[in-house]
């Protein structure tokens, strides 16, 4: 309980600051890149070709292109398609940000970690990996406006005596660098088992694989690639328990500071949610059930 108030903290947080990146700042006046003393990593180019008149300009890594880093490894919001490119909700959102902003998406496959670490070192423009806002991460970046809830939930083996009640003396596999891994491994008294039952694996993928060889007894994940995930293993009969372990939000990630960019994300997000298309880009991945 106490967590799930510390995420709405959080989340209150982002939107406040969210607010105050867009509509209350100052467009600067001329259409050149604002003179920052926290540029981004490379020379930028000034952005903004957006159709709206009032959107500041903004620079980004890249000249025209709007660079996304990403875990590939997280259905339905990325995961690598037939082909091995990136597909997924994060990724045509993303897409569909650029376009509205006159740019190009590039999307930068590699760990989740790193996906973090590219967005605060300055070397992508944005992460988006169903990244849930916490206040740990809202003190090394900035998010955008939320724009969708994950549940993060426990997988087992159908018939296991595992209940959401004694979590704390089985063996969890995670997601290294996820919430799921934060929180399970915290210290009992924060609501977590301790970091001897907490094991974090490279991806979501993995650790389900580590609970169909019985090397952990449950997984907690995010639900929706729960979901995918017992469905990938059906002949291994995996069943999602009963009940949220905990409910958090996802949002887009950025530099921290970076005002300009975060207003003009934002605001092509919030278009793209006024307007249809990102429920229309949800709904081709996720069928009501
Ligand atoms: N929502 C969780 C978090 O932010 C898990 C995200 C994992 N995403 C991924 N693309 N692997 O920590």
């Amino acid at each position: 309980m106490k967590k799930i108030l510390a995420f709405a903290m959080a989340t209150a947080m982002a939107l406040s600051i969210a607010a105050c990146t867009g509509a209350g700042s100052t467009p600067p006046a001329s259409s050149n890149p604002p003179a920052s003393s926290n540029p981004p990593a490379a020379s930028g180019n000034q952005g903004g070709s957006s159709a709206d008149a009032s959107t500041p300009a903004f620079t980004t890594v890249e000249p025209g292109k709007l660079h996304m880093s990403t875990n590939a490894e997280f259905p339905p919001y990325e995961m690598l398609d037939d082909s091995g490119s990136p597909v997924g909700i994060d990724v045509e959102v993303a897409a569909a940000i650029a376009d509205k902003l006159g740019l190009e998406l590039v999307v930068n496959d590699m760990g989740f970690d790193a996906a973090l670490l590219a967005v605060q070192n300055g070397q992508s423009d944005i992460a988006m990996a169903g990244i849930t806002v916490s206040e740990d991460r809202l003190a090394k970046m900035d998010f955008t406006d939320s724009y969708a809830t994950g549940v993060q939930v426990v997988i087992v083996k159908e018939g296991s005596d595992v209940t959401m009640d004694n979590l704390g003396e089985k063996m969890i596999g995670t997601q290294m660098g996820t919430t799921g891994y934060i929180y399970a491994s915290d210290t009992p008294d924060n609501g977590g088992y301790g970091e001897d039952h907490v094991i974090g694996y490279e991806t979501g993928a993995v650790a389900v694989q580590a609970l169909v060889s019985g090397q952990v007894d449950a997984v907690i994940i995010d639900n929706l690639p729960a979901q995918s995930y017992v469905e990938a293993n059906a002949a291994a009969g995996l069943t999602i328990l009963e009940g949220t372990w905990v409910e958090e939000d996802y949002a887009i990630a950025l530099q921290k500071g970076n005002t300009e960019l975060m207003a003009a994300v934002n605001g092509a997000l919030n278009e793209l949610k006024a307007d249809g298309t990102f429920q229309s880009i949800v709904d081709k991945y996720i069928t009501a059930d």
